[in-house]
């Protein structure tokens, strides 16, 4: 006696055949994926032999299921042709869909912080790349991955690390993540296997990376940021702090370099209590007026993590993001990750890397860095000329400004601009508990579309114009 079957009939389709009576059972399973439209009109089925050999029943028990649904209209038999879903059997309409809420549309202009320009995703480049990947992705591609992540990515990351970012680096110590907040998860729980219980943090930062280090059951200090980055040498020097979480290249938010004095500060302090630097490199490629600031990863690649991603140099969708561990950290971070690799996907791993093999990312990169500095020129030209009264800082890299405002100002901004459509940062999205409170607006010139840029702009002028001439 039979009492449920599942079974596959042709391609996608999915029959549940359940009771003893096992040809009216299909005749149903049948006729209700006809009528549910999951079996469409004109729909080949599989010869009356074939399926009875998948179901292992009587050959004769499909023949006749298939000839009653013929009678009543269901299916069409027509010699040569096999037996179809017969092209008047139209479904039933399918029920409306639940009505949602009306949802408030998003904001007419966007300078929050986060994304690139999504326009300038280079689709073209990136499918040539992902197709030259996959012609040449040996078979044992599409198996579950090696922790570290594909080979041909780490040692394409080694080379374009060593050469544009200065990291020290080889590709044994590359580790392949979904994104730097994954990395950081990553080496935060090997931190805390190691039986660190606290970590500093920049007293300025994304909350989200505050809230999974907390999460995760780490204490947090936070270190205050000046016109020289982070205060460093604050660091406590007698231990109790087993990390501290960086962006040296360009402080997130405010803008301003590690300055060298600081960044010496940072691995002293390493050295001496055996800490360890997190350098969370995000925006490392989009630098416009200075010569590049190296990775800090280069001055001691035993005690520092250096962390990169595609998320501003082509998009944050992706979720592709490497690190760099010291040697020893590797096991640590394989045993965190769990020997496989269970997150990224290997053909967007070998598309990346043929994408840096082929020079494209350099290309990309350079591309939009002369788009992003000339945006940044328009925004600083327009505010210079509209609204004199603010300060403009944090130029020199990235994808975002700091305009720094009158005091007590800030929120009066960020809600004036709410209410022409214009979506902007306060700094105090960024403060963490004991910083000190300073009025400035973060700006992401970069993610506006380019008809979306002009408007935004005037938009950004006129607000700060407004309020700050009162
Ligand atoms: C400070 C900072 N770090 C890292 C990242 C990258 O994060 P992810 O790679 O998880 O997208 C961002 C992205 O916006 C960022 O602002």
């Amino acid at each position: 006696m039979r009492e449920t079957g599942a079974i596959s009939a042709g391609a996608d389709l999915f029959l549940e055949l359940k009771g003893h009576r096992l040809r009216a059972g299909f005749v149903k399973a049948l006729r209700d994926a006809v009528r549910s439209g999951r079996l469409a009109p004109g729909t080949r089925l599989p010869s009356s032999r074939s399926l009875a050999a998948d179901l292992g029943i009587a050959r004769n028990t499909v023949a006749d299921s298939y000839a009653e649904l013929v009678a009543e209209g269901w299916l069409t038999a027509r010699q040569g042709s096999g037996t179809r879903v017969a092209v008047r059997a139209e479904p039933r309409a399918r029920p409306a869909a639940p009505r949602t809420r009306p949802t408030a549309s998003g904001p007419t202009y966007n300078l929050l912080l986060g994304s690139p320009n999504l326009a300038e995703f280079p689709r073209e480049l990136w499918l040539a790349a992902a197709r030259r990947a996959l012609t040449a992705a040996p078979n044992e591609a599409f198996a579950l991955g090696d922790a570290l992540g594909r080979v041909e990515l780490r040692t394409a990351l080694a080379g374009y690390l060593a050469r544009a970012r200065g990291v020290d680096v080889e590709p044994g110590r590359v580790i392949i993540c979904s994104g730097f907040h994954h990395g950081l998860q990553l080496v935060a729980t090997a931190l805390l296997a190691r039986g660190v219980g606290t970590l500093a943090v920049e007293a300025y930062g994304l909350d989200i990376y505050r809230d999974l280090l907390a999460d995760l059951g780490l204490r947090l200090l936070s270190l205050a940021v000046d016109e020289r980055g982070a205060r460093t040498d604050d660091l406590p020097p007698r231990g109790g702090v087993g990390a501290v979480l960086l962006t040296p290249a360009h402080q997130f938010p405010t803008g301003v370099a590690l300055h060298p004095e600081r960044r010496a500060a940072a691995i002293d302090w390493a050295r001496s209590t055996g800490g360890l630097i997190l350098e969370d490199d995000y925006d490392g490629e989009f630098r416009y007026d200075r010569e590049p600031v190296g990775a800090l990863q280069g001055l001691d690649p035993e005690r520092v993590v250096y962390f990169g991603t595609v998320s501003k140099s082509l998009a944050p969708g992706l979720r592709l993001a490497w690190m760099v561990v010291p040697a020893d950290l590797v096991p640590d971070i394989v045993a965190a990750k769990g020997h496989s690799d269970w997150v990224s996907s290997a053909l967007d791993q070998l598309t990346l890397a043929e994408f840096i093999a082929s020079s494209a990312y350099d290309r990309h990169v350079r591309t939009t860095r002369l788009h992003y500095r000339r945006r940044r020129d328009q925004l600083v030209a327009a505010l210079a000329q509209r609204a004199p009264g603010v300060h403009v800082s944090g130029l020199a890299a990235g994808l975002q400004v700091v305009v720094e405002l009158p005091p007590g100002t800030e929120r009066a901004v960020v809600d004036a601009a709410a209410r022409e459509e214009l979506a902007v940062s306060g700094m105090a999205e960024f403060r963490y508990e004991a910083a000190d409170p300073r009025d400035a607006l973060v700006v992401n010139y970069a993610a506006p579309s380019g008809t979306a840029w002009t408007g935004a702009l005037d938009t950004l002028c006129w607000v700060l114009a407004t309020v700050t001439r009162r």
